[in-house]
């Protein structure tokens, strides 16, 4: 496995292997887990060259006591990739990223005044810039991205066709753990106590796909949720949305036989944890 940390040396590389290879490109901010993993796997069956990415973008933070905070896990994240079969890791410094303050604002309109961006003023302003960067410099063929994530990926769909970048997006699925938390590399920052309730939050999606699939109008499916989620004590809640899947507006009334998305975030402990869960509404 090749590592490099300046533009240079990664597409000095990746100029000799261009030609005779397809590139997949799996973007991360390190701290890697089985989440990020399952990524580079889907990019081994898809691609001939596996690159990832490790950079803490402070871009993308809005609250600098969680960009103080974010775990950095640099030479067991090396081993996991090389262990996982990547090719080429790409970790540059703040300077090689950065050489000056980025002035360029970007705008995902609608999408980005709500759920993540209404609560993360300017984070996706912040994932555009270093996605768009990543792109410049790997030029990949395929990037790979985490419905974990889910508006991330509906802002770097809309990123992509509005820049015309010229590769295929893959979305893959939430890696969890084996009580649901869905793998995060916040997750780490939980103390036991909030480790042992941390499932709730995936349990408290699952109440509202059961009880809308079973009629219950969205608002009290959502309402009862959120107060059970409440309940104990630990949580506090952000938002916890039933939402259309292309722009992510809110969705009161189902429609028999259309899929959905329900998001949530809510601080538990020192960290925010998001999730989300695709469904599809019953006859
Ligand atoms: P990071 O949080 O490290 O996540 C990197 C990629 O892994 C994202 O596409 C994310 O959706 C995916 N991912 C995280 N947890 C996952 C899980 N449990 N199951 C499946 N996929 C998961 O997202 C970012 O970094 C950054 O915003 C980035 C795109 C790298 C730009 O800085």
């Amino acid at each position: 496995m090749q590592v490099f940390d300046t533009v240079t040396g990664l597409q000095t590389y990746l100029a000799l292997h261009r030609a005779s290879q397809t590139i997949g490109l799996v973007p991360t901010m390190g701290a890697l887990h089985a989440g990020h993993l399952a990524l580079v796997a889907q990019a081994r069956t898809e691609c001939s060259l596996v690159v990832a990415s490790i950079f803490v973008n402070p871009t993308q933070f809005n609250n600098p006591d969680d960009l103080k905070h974010y775990p950095r896990t640099l030479e067991a994240d090396l081993a996991l990739l090389e262990a996982a079969g990547c090719h080429v890791v790409f970790a540059p410094t703040e300077a090689e990223m950065y050489a000056c303050p980025p002035v360029l604002r970007l705008s995902f309109g609608e999408l980005e005044q709500r759920l993540e961006g209404a609560h993360r003023p300017g984070h996706f302003n912040g994932v555009g810039l270093v996605v768009s960067k990543l792109f410049h410099q790997v030029q990949p063929q395929v990037a790979y991205f985490g419905q974990k994530d889910l508006q991330q990926c509906l802002v770097v769909q809309q990123l992509v066709q509005d820049l015309a970048f010229p590769l295929q997006l893959r979305r893959c699925p939430t890696v969890r753990e084996a009580d649901g938390l869905a793998m995060s590399s916040r997750n780490r920052r939980l103390g036991e106590a909030e480790r042992q309730v941390a499932p709730r939050l995936h349990q408290s999606l699952q109440r509202v796909v059961q009880s809308a699939q079973q009629g219950a109008p969205v608002a009290q499916a959502l309402a009862q949720a959120r107060a059970w989620l409440e309940q104990s004590g630990a949580f506090s809640v952000e938002y916890l949305e039933v939402a259309d899947t292309e722009q992510l507006r809110p969705v009161t009334q189902l429609t028999a036989g259309q899929t959905y998305a329900v998001l949530v975030a809510a601080q538990l402990g020192p960290v925010r944890l998001i999730d989300n869960l695709l469904f599809q509404a019953g006859a």
